[in-house]
């Protein structure tokens, strides 16, 4: 009996010993870390487990790069997120339209002066998830049977950081084509984080429309489809080299006749003995500098 009143005793002890704990303010949160889709609204949930003052004293703050700045202050929305969210009960914050520039940490901060524990605090990690915008794409137009080369797409908006995929004629190339029999013959290698599509040695069949897609959690988009011809042989270069040697022979075409009209005129001038007609038909010659010219003239006659 004895027993049975101490453990009772015992019992009542350390409950009563517990209550003086729970009059203080307690923070819980249902996400430390929370993803949004921009342009989506999200709540920020600060939610109290325990109190007992009446009309506790609420903030958020923001704070981005180490630098906090108020979000909820004296019972309204501020800063950043002014006109753009509200405080919902007990202590949520809820963003209508999220942006990218809301990625940051924010911390929901209860003060409860009745409280024997007045003060406590939640921090949140929000990340908006940005869709990819169309990816740059550059495939290059003509390549040569058997040599290498590179395509490559590139996406600098979306976040997180986008995977990559290739289409060929419309069909998405394999990450591995020794795992396709259709690609099986094929030499190229992609690169799903920096977007390269290699090709060791180029084949006929490697011809066609490629396109690139980039793409995380929040979506996708993808570049049009450019056309890669693949030639036998070096079509290319031996129109490089032809539009080179036309090049060079117009240049030097063109310097002879000028060397040989030089030539011609410095016979005419020498051949008129006047100090007046070699700079009117000098001046004559120069036609791109006409105001010059008439300038000249004017004072010749
Ligand atoms: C969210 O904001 C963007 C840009 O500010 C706007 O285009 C879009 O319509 C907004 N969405 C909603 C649901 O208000
Ligand atoms: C791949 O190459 C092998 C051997 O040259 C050939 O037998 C096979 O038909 C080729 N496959 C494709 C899909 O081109």
């Amino acid at each position: 009996m004895a027993m049975v009143r101490l453990v009772a005793c015992f019992v009542l002890y350390t409950s009563l010993g517990h209550i003086p704990s729970s009059l203080g303010v307690i923070l819980r949160t249902t996400d430390k870390i929370v993803w949004a889709n921009e342009f989506e609204p999200i709540e920020l949930t600060c939610l109290i487990e325990s109190i007992s003052t009446n009309n506790p004293r609420i903030e958020w703050k923001k704070i981005k790069n180490g630098v906090p700045s108020y979000v909820y202050f004296q019972n309204k929305i501020a800063g950043d997120l002014e006109n753009r969210a509200q405080l919902r009960e007990p202590a949520n914050i809820l963003i209508f339209n999220t942006t990218r520039s809301d990625t940051a940490e924010y911390r929901c901060e209860v003060a409860a002066i009745d409280d024997q524990r007045d003060f406590d605090e939640i921090l949140i990690s929000l990340a908006v998830r940005v869709k990819p915008v169309v990816p740059r794409c550059s495939v290059p137009e003509a390549v040569t049977v058997g040599t290498s080369t590179e395509l490559r797409c590139l996406e600098n908006e979306g976040f997180p950081a986008p995977q990559y995929r290739w289409f060929h004629n419309n069909e998405e190339l394999p990450q591995d084509p020794k795992n396709s029999p259709k690609f099986v013959n094929s030499s190229y290698t992609i690169n799903p984080d920096t977007g390269g599509l290699k090709f060791q040695r180029v084949r006929k069949e490697d011809a066609g429309e490629y396109y690139c897609q980039a793409k995380n959690d929040a979506g996708h988009a993808q570049c049009s489809p450019q056309m890669m011809e693949v030639y036998d042989i070096d079509i290319l270069g031996i129109f490089l080299k032809s539009f080179a040697a036309v090049a060079v022979f117009f240049c030097l075409a063109a310097c002879i006749c000028h060397s040989l009209k030089r030539g011609c005129f410095h016979k005419k001038s020498h051949s008129e003995n006047n100090y007046n007609w070699p700079s009117q038909t000098d001046a004559s010659y120069r036609d791109a500098d006409e105001g010059h010219f008439r300038h000249k003239s004017s004072f010749v006659i």
